[in-house]
């Protein structure tokens, strides 16, 4: 049972409402919170860590039962000061949690980086560009140290291999707008290979290139990442690396349901492994 003179609802905190990630995360939520009749409440951060803190308190205030949290950036004292009220919380897309502060659900961040190198590196790019939302963000941060990796792995040094282009935000716009910063250098140094940290950032991208008269992937590969429904609606269908959103939604809610039916429960740790798909955006590098 829950506790007593908490409501019957938990809190749903994402990072931004406007992906398509965190819909069908939140779906994963929605249906796990059903099976004892809880209601969700989807509050939205909008990337900002001062709308964060507010919906934190707000949950506080309407004595939510519990909630899931997708954190803005590293700094978990939100998560924290939630435990402090005897708000219990389970950390979503996040696997630096440790478990002697709660409990964490993410996908091997580092593994879909490192799978996305290796899947440029074996069509012949040495040079790969990154295109990134900020790294205060640790999913994007792991996924720069995957691609690392992979080319280290490869015999390749990584400095001079992976070049980032940092941008403050992952969605569609900002890809769109990035464009010149990525083809900065000119038509010789221009890259042949971007890997872009979500889905949304290589939908704008695409735009952008498109816009420059560009091919994807004649001229440039493209490579994104979650795995997002439009990814095979587009053409070329976009090569990404699939996470399990819904699974990680649900997987999170369930521990949720742990933490509340059970004051004694122990935090859990339960880490997902992505998936790279290949469709017509990467090509052999010419
Ligand atoms: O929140 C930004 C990104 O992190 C999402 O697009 C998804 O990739 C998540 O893991």
């Amino acid at each position: 049972s829950l506790r007593s003179g908490r409501s019957e609802s938990v809190g749903l905190l994402v990072l931004d409402v406007t992906n398509p990630f965190f819909a069908e995360v939140a779906r994963g939520v929605e249906d796990e919170a059903a099976t004892s009749g809880l209601a969700v409440v989807l509050l939205n951060s909008a990337e900002t860590h001062e709308r964060q803190r507010r919906n934190v308190r707000l949950l506080a205030e309407q004595r939510a039962a519990g909630a899931v949290v997708m954190p803005v950036d590293d700094d978990l004292s939100d998560l924290l000061w939630l435990s402090r009220r005897g708000t219990s919380w389970v950390a979503l897309d996040r696997g630096d949690v440790s478990e002697d502060v709660g409990c964490s659900v993410s996908v091997d961040n580092h593994e879909g980086g490192q799978a996305a190198g290796r899947h440029l590196i074996g069509l012949g790019h040495e040079r790969v560009t990154f295109l990134t939302g900020p790294f205060a963000i640790e999913q994007v941060r792991r996924r720069h140290q995957g691609l690392r990796a992979a080319f280290e792995e490869a015999g390749l040094d990584p400095d001079a291999a992976v070049r980032v282009v940092e941008q403050p935000l992952l969605n569609p716009e900002q890809g769109e707008r990035a464009v010149d910063e990525v083809l900065a250098g000119g038509p010789k140094q221009r890259p042949r290979a971007v890997f872009c940290a979500n889905d949304q950032l290589a939908l704008g991208l695409m735009k952008g290139l498109g816009r420059r008269g560009l091919r994807v992937p004649e001229d440039i590969s493209v490579v994104g990442y979650d795995n997002l429904d439009f990814a095979d609606l587009v053409h070329p269908g976009l090569t990404t690396v699939a996470q399990p959103k819904y699974e990680l939604g649900r997987e999170a809610m369930r521990l949720l349901h742990a933490e509340l039916n059970d004051p004694d429960h122990l935090h859990e740790r339960v880490l997902f492994t992505p998936e790279l798909v290949v469709r017509g955006s990467t090509a052999a590098h010419r």
